[in-house]
């Protein structure tokens, strides 16, 4: 657990790009009642849909649609192998 501790988001690998996503995007995609759950991390948005997340669901929810939740995710001090799992889940650039 506190192994890569203060590790900042790797975002090296990720595609840039990739199709833009906007506001609207994400209120579709919110994760409600069975719904596709998009979030957005820095200007990048990742499916957690099928994502048994060990910090929970609800820690994403909370913000709403269209909150970045980079400092969430910095602060928590993911893993490196936690890290490759959000690049798998990249999915396109935020646009508003
Ligand atoms: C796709 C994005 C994310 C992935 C793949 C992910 C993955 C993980 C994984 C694998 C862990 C277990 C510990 C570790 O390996 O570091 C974890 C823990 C945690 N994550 Fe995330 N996470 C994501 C986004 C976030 C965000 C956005 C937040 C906050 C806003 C967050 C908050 C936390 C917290 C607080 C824990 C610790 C839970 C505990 O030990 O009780 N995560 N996450």
């Amino acid at each position: 657990m506190d192994e890569g501790k203060g590790n900042k988001t790797d975002t090296k690998n990720v595609n840039e790009t990739s199709k833009k996503i906007s506001l609207n995007d994400l209120e579709k995609n919110d994760g409600k009642s069975g719904k596709n759950f998009w979030i957005l991390i820095g200007d990048k948005v990742y499916d957690v849909s099928n994502f048994k997340h060990p910090g929970g669901k609800s820690i994403f929810k909370e913000p709403g649609p269209g909150a970045d939740l980079q400092e969430g995710f910095d602060d928590a001090g993911h893993s490196k192998s936690a890290i490759e799992k959000m690049n798998g889940m990249f999915i396109g650039t935020y646009s508003k």
